[in-house]
């Protein structure tokens, strides 16, 4: 797919949380090719975001690869403190990282309600919190981007489609989203501009077993009106959108990327 906004990022610095796979890869490649500078989290897979990071430098781009899991507030802290000291400041977060731990209601374990809480919306709120902090010292710098900092939460179309048996997941993007709006509503008069983006269902190993298969994906395509599946890049061409200058005065909105997954595709021929 061509990439129109070519270098529309020169000269920003980006993390990207999760970078080492799926949405997060994509993005990060992105990004690279918009001119971004990029920082790649990842914490499991090293060799994953070491690849990625020789492959956007074998393109002439610039990218790190940094650990930490962004549940745990040290490792937030360590991760912002060795992307400031190398690269001076951030422009713009990616809080994509995300998991699922998938249960029926009745068998879903304390642990995977919180390890699906902690990181897809603690992890979003402690990255956020680290990247306002730095937006906010450093503020508008014109001649990088007309605002002080961009970050995108990378929710789901299940912020607004229920998802039985995926009740942690659901309701962690359900609440994804009022932090994504509420966050943007608050920093929105610092220049900082907060937006989400929800995917419908993009090819990455996350829901492998709803395509893996010509039954599986035959099922899956009765969701979507656009009839295929998403590509990664599908949504790392809506990032780097949200994050330039383009979309200046695009605050607090969830762009679903999506095929048309939440159209109610089953009143095409009902109702
Ligand atoms: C989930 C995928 C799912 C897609 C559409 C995503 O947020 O992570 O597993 O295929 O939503 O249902």
């Amino acid at each position: 797919m061509p990439l129109s906004m070519e270098k529309v990022l020169a000269g920003q610095r980006a993390l990207v949380t999760g970078g080492n796979s799926g949405i997060g890869a994509a993005t990060a490649r992105a990004l690279a090719k918009a001119g971004a500078r990029v920082a790649i989290n990842y914490l499991f897979n090293e060799a994953d975001a070491h690849a990625l990071v020789n492959e956007i430098q074998a393109d002439g781009g610039e990218a790190m690869a940094i650990k930490a899991d962004v549940s745990q507030e040290d490792q937030v802290r360590a991760m912002f403190d060795r992307m400031l000291k190398t690269w001076g400041t951030i422009d713009i977060l990616v809080a994509n990282a995300g998991i699922q731990r998938d249960a029926p209601f009745h068998e879903m374990t304390l642990d995977q309600w919180e390890k699906v809480l902690s990181v897809n919306l603690t992890g979003q709120f402690l990255c956020a919190q680290a990247a306002v902090r730095e937006f906010m010292r450093r503020g508008v710098v014109p001649e990088v981007s007309c605002s002080a900092g961009k970050i995108i939460s990378m929710s789901s179309v299940h912020d607004v489609i229920p998802w039985a048996g995926h009740v942690n997941y659901a309701a962690s993007k359900g609440a994804a989203l009022m932090f994504m709006k509420s966050l943007a509503q608050e920093v929105a008069h610092l220049k900082i501009r907060v937006n989400g983006i929800s995917p419908g269902a993009i090819r990455t190993p996350i829901n492998r077993t709803a395509w893996e298969t010509p039954e599986a994906e035959a099922e899956l395509l009765k969701l979507i009106p656009y009839e295929r599946i998403g590509e990664p890049m599908d949504i790392g061409h809506a990032v780097v959108w949200l994050v330039s200058d383009a979309s200046d005065y695009v605050i607090g909105t969830t762009l679903y990327v999506d095929g048309g997954m939440t159209l109610y595709p089953g009143f095409r021929e009902g109702g």
